[in-house]
């Protein structure tokens, strides 16, 4: 008699193959295989059958289509808001992910309480137990009425309590966990997570709830389970943070109802998440004065402005070659800005160590940041200071030029707002509708050379 017929898919990227392999020959990973059972499609279901040239979509003109009303709710968090675009989206679904402990449950629970004054919540968990819920809800605050909690792992058990409670918010703490009893294979493994994901997707779209779900990562940083959960969901939303210290990011991936350059920042204490409205203020207070090696910088993240801490050190090399490190900043343009620096102002930088760091934990993926990290690191080799008042920001060259940057309106506000009165900003950049309040002053610079003299030596005095 033949047995139910099985098939071997990789757990990363679901590629599939009849007999198990140790390494995926599609994405190269090692030990990825799971057995899982074909589930058929019947041949002649009604959907085949029933079609017919009478019940096939037609084509419109884009020109009579109806906008859509996109339905949006505040969550509450200014910070999550913005990363969603604006508000969560009814019927939408998003793919929150990210490390263990990172505060994933307890976001998803404080949005419960301000959604729950509009509208019903469902906060679905197969991860902890009703008791360890409440508790975490007692030392969040949350209160509400129409805020439900189910501790389920089952697809059709939760689904049909969805039709007894009509939530207009699902939330689903982790879409791991979950199983079907459609399919025998283990809960994880790639077919249950896809096909769990998609009754509740399918359950959003058609009821007009919004779906939350929860994903965990793997050890290489990048959502376990199949790639094709990222492609099935509206918008896939990251959050991470270092553990050492309390800041937590969080950044859209992908989002099909607004930007993805967008992140909001929050701050973990134990009354749960606090949004960081103002990060640029959070980074620079912690800043050291009379350092050399420091300068202040800004970058973009969406359509906010954000000035960060750069700190270098330069130190003689006990090697034939230098060591060097980069923390927030790419390290291959970090080496090319170093090779610019050597090559066109002769800095001796091959004799040294070099490690670049930008404080606060905010990654620094902007050219505009160059001229920033050149002047860091020019200041950590000659051990000139940059004084407080002095932020630059423009994009290096090769020959050493600076090159104009975007948003250039949006910088220079930002940077008068933190009290920087001394702007180092590309030559390009100057025209007359750039506008400062009196005692600031934008200076304009078309290379490296030109930047140097905002540098002081080290007054001992002033330590
Ligand atoms: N009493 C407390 N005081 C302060 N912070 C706390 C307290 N309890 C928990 N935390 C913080 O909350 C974090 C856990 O948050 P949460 O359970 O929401 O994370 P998670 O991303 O859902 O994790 P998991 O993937 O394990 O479900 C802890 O790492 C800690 O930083
Ligand atoms: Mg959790
Ligand atoms: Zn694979």
């Amino acid at each position: 008699m033949k047995g139910p017929k099985t098939v071997f898919v990789c757990r990363e990227c679901g590629n599939a193959s009849p007999k198990w392999l140790g390494k995926c020959p599609e994405c190269g990973m090692w030990n990825t295989y799971d057995e899982e059972q074909v589930v058929e499609k019947p041949q002649n279901n009604a959907l085949n059958r029933g079609r017919n040239s009478a019940t096939y979509s037609k084509a419109e003109k884009f020109s009579e289509l109806e906008l859509p009303k996109y339905m949006r709710t505040s969550t509450g968090m200014g910070e999550l808001d913005r990363v969603l675009g604006g508000g969560l989206v009814d019927s939408s679904a998003v793919l929150l992910s990210g490390e263990p402990g990172i505060g994933k449950s307890t976001l998803l629970l404080q949005i419960c309480s301000v959604l729950g004054k509009t509208r019903t919540v469902l906060y679905v968990s197969g991860e902890e137990s009703k008791g360890q819920l409440k508790l975490r809800a007692e030392r969040l605050g949350i209160t509400g009425d129409s805020i439900y909690l189910l501790t389920e792992c089952d697809v059709e058990a939760i689904l049909s309590e969805c039709d007894r409670i009509k939530p207009d918010v699902i939330i689903i703490d982790s879409v791991q966990t979950l199983s079907s009893m459609r399919f025998t294979s283990a809960p994880g493994s790639i077919t249950q997570v896809r096909e769990s994901a998609m009754s509740f997707i399918n359950y959003g779209k058609t009821t007009g709830a919004a779906v939350f779900l929860v994903g965990h990562v793997n050890k290489e940083g990048g959502i376990s389970g199949p790639k094709i959960l990222e492609h099935m969901v509206d918008a896939v939303l990251y959050f991470e943070g270092e553990r050492t210290n309390s800041y937590r990011i969080i950044r859209a991936i992908k989002n099909r109802f607004g930007s993805t350059n967008e992140i909001g920042v929050f701050e973990m204490g134990d009354k749960g998440l606090i949004e960081i409205p103002n990060p640029s203020e959070v980074v620079m207070a912690e800043r050291p004065k009379n350092t050399s090696g420091s300068c202040a910088g800004c970058v973009m993240q969406g359509t906010r402005p954000i000035i960060s801490e750069i700190q270098s050190l330069v130190a003689k090399s006990v090697y034939a070659n230098g060591k060097r490190t980069s923390d927030g900043f790419d390290y291959n343009r970090m080496c090319l800005l170093i090779a610019v620096l050597e090559k066109r102002m002769g800095l001796k930088f091959y004799e040294n160590d070099v490690y670049l760091n930008v404080a606060g934990g905010i990654s620094l993926n902007e050219p505009s940041a160059d001229l920033s990290i050149a002047m860091a690191l020019i200041s950590g080799i000659t051990d000139k200071v940059i004084p407080d008042e002095v932020i630059a920001f423009g994009e290096i060259g090769l020959s050493g030029e600076v090159r104009a940057v975007s948003h250039i309106e949006y910088r220079v506000k930002e940077a008068v707002r933190l009290g920087f009165t001394k702007i180092v900003l590309p030559e390009k950049n100057l025209t007359k509708a750039l506008k400062v309040p009196e005692g600031v002053e934008l200076c304009g610079v078309s290379n490296i050379y030109q930047a140097l003299v905002h540098m002081k030596p080290k007054s001992r005095e002033a330590e």
